[in-house]
């Protein structure tokens, strides 16, 4: 069962606001009866209309997409370029990205037509750990990485205490391979902190959203969240 407002909303007929407007104007009717009351609850069984107009219903979906670099995190792009979305030609849900990645950088990322789902894991409260991985320049030194522990400050604000771990130095290259888990998501946040303390990104993946990883997607491919998966996640925003 769900609000009416937000099956409306959902439909793509209107913003969820308008659609509560619509509702407390009298424009909608449930199973043929109008119903003004906002909140109330809906099944799929049962027949929304709008000014008189059946409402279509669409399936909820929820993706878990192996990113490839060179693609950009959203459903068009004026310039032209991939976009995440290019991917999913064989089904029918209109799925948008949960969040961004940059795009040149791969991994873990979420899409879904669900707008609640979305919304609770893009924001700040949503505390589900991400974890990067990055090939940094530079050979890294533990005692450079530790103030991101403490939370260091970037363009006016302080991020979250995030934790690192070294996995790789290159002599050779003067490069590293360095692990990040932050649970926020501003923009370029990675890069920034990083760059912060010394070390520039010349490569980012994400490698883990939550519980949840990259095992058996090569990039460009994508599999759907089982039901476990979609609650945990819904459950982890406070
Ligand atoms: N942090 C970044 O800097 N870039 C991303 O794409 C994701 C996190």
């Amino acid at each position: 069962m769900e609000r009416l407002q937000k099956v409306i909303a959902h439909a793509g007929i209107a913003s969820r606001r308008k659609a509560e407007e619509y509702i407390v104007k009298g424009r909608v009717k449930v199973n043929g009866k109008v119903i003004r009351e906002l909140g109330t609850q809906v099944g799929k069984s049962d027949l929304v209309e709008v000014d008189d107009v059946p409402i279509y219903k669409e399936e909820y979906g929820y993706y878990l997409f192996y990113k490839p670099k060179g693609v950009i995190s959203a459903v068009s792009d004026n310039k032209g370029r991939k976009v995440v979305t290019d991917y999913f030609t064989h089904i029918k849900e209109r799925i948008y990205p949960v969040g961004r990645l940059d795009y040149d950088t791969s991994g873990l990322l979420l899409l879904t037509n669900d707008g609640e789902f979305s919304q609770r894991l893009t924001h700040p409260s949503h505390e589900v750990d991400k974890v990067y991985v990055a090939k940094v320049k530079g050979l890294a030194k533990k005692h450079d990485f530790l103030p991101l522990t403490k939370g260091i400050k970037i363009d006016g604000y302080k991020t979250a205490p995030a934790a690192f771990q070294i996995i790789s130095v290159d002599l050779k290259t003067n490069t590293s391979i360095v692990e990040l888990t932050i649970h926020e998501g501003r923009n370029h946040q990675v890069k920034n902190m990083l760059q912060s303390v010394g070390y520039p990104v010349q490569k980012l993946k994400r490698e883990k959203y939550g519980d949840l990883t990259l095992k058996g997607l090569r990039p460009g491919e994508y599999r759907s969240l089982n039901k476990k998966e979609i609650s945990v996640l819904m459950n982890q925003s406070k």
